[in-house]
């Protein structure tokens, strides 16, 4: 995947415009998204086919009282793929069992997020230049981070990758940075805490500071799924180790 993308990158337009002409995508986001939706469909678009879809299910007849596996039975009906974002984990895996179409996975819950995890190993490639043989130090809200889950069990099938998962409200990353190739920040899942007072414990727990930047290898990189809060202040962004808008 990661060398087709690399080979699809360098593709002219009008290439890229035939890969998936005349086929219809539906673009199904049932939770808040900016770059996973925008990316998916600008992907759509650019490849050559339509999309359909929604981004709100509130203006859906959801609304209605329609179940979640009548609709995808019903998108089905127009689509030749689904792309699904979604709060509840497994709801991806529940749409494929009654879907007819294939169906891409783009974030259930806590749960997964695993085209993020290609866009995260293409940075890392490019970033700094291989795959194996390397140390992520990922900090922030692990639980409860599908982008975190989904990147850490992938990253078991390359060599010599070392994982570091620090909750920086039971430990300090600080000692792990010097060592570190990649670092990947997420921010706290707000919607995903009961006790808010929890959420806001783990907040004040961590911000990546210049100080902290500068105790990282020159070459080294820092990605983020984000969008990003507090975790990564603006003042970081013109350091070399900030990755994560070209990511
Ligand atoms: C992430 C997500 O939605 O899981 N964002 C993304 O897809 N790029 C991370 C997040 O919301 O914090």
């Amino acid at each position: 995947m990661l060398a087709t993308a690399a080979r699809m990158e360098k593709l002219k337009p009008a290439a890229k415009a035939k890969i998936l002409q005349h086929k219809i995508i539906a673009s199904l986001f049932f939770e808040p998204s900016t770059r996973t939706r925008l990316s998916f469909e600008a992907a759509i678009q650019a490849l050559g086919a339509h999309v359909i879809g929604f981004s709100d299910e509130n203006v859906t007849s959801l609304k209605k009282g329609e179940s979640f596996s009548d609709t995808i039975r019903m998108v089905c009906n127009y689509a030749d793929a689904i792309v699904i974002r979604h709060p509840e984990a497994g709801s991806a895996q529940r749409a494929a069992v009654v879907a007819t179409v294939p169906v891409i996975n783009a974030g259930d819950g806590a749960h997964a997020h695993p085209t993020q995890t290609v866009l995260d190993l293409f940075a890392i490639q490019q970033g700094i230049g291989r795959l194996d043989d390397f140390t992520i130090l990922m900090i922030g809200d692990i639980e409860h981070s599908r982008v975190a889950h989904s990147l850490s069990e992938t990253l078991h099938q390359f060599n010599n990758v070392t994982q570091r998962l620090i909750d920086p409200r039971q430990d300090s990353y600080t000692p792990y940075l010097k060592e570190a190739d990649v670092v990947l920040v997420t921010r706290v899942q707000d919607e995903r805490f009961e006790n808010k007072t929890e959420a806001e414990k783990l907040r004040q727990s961590y911000t990546l500071s210049v100080d902290d930047v500068k105790q990282m290898k020159p070459e080294a990189k820092i990605i983020a799924p984000l969008p990003r809060t507090s975790e990564l202040p603006t003042t970081i962004d013109t350091l070399p180790q900030a990755y994560y808008f070209q990511q």
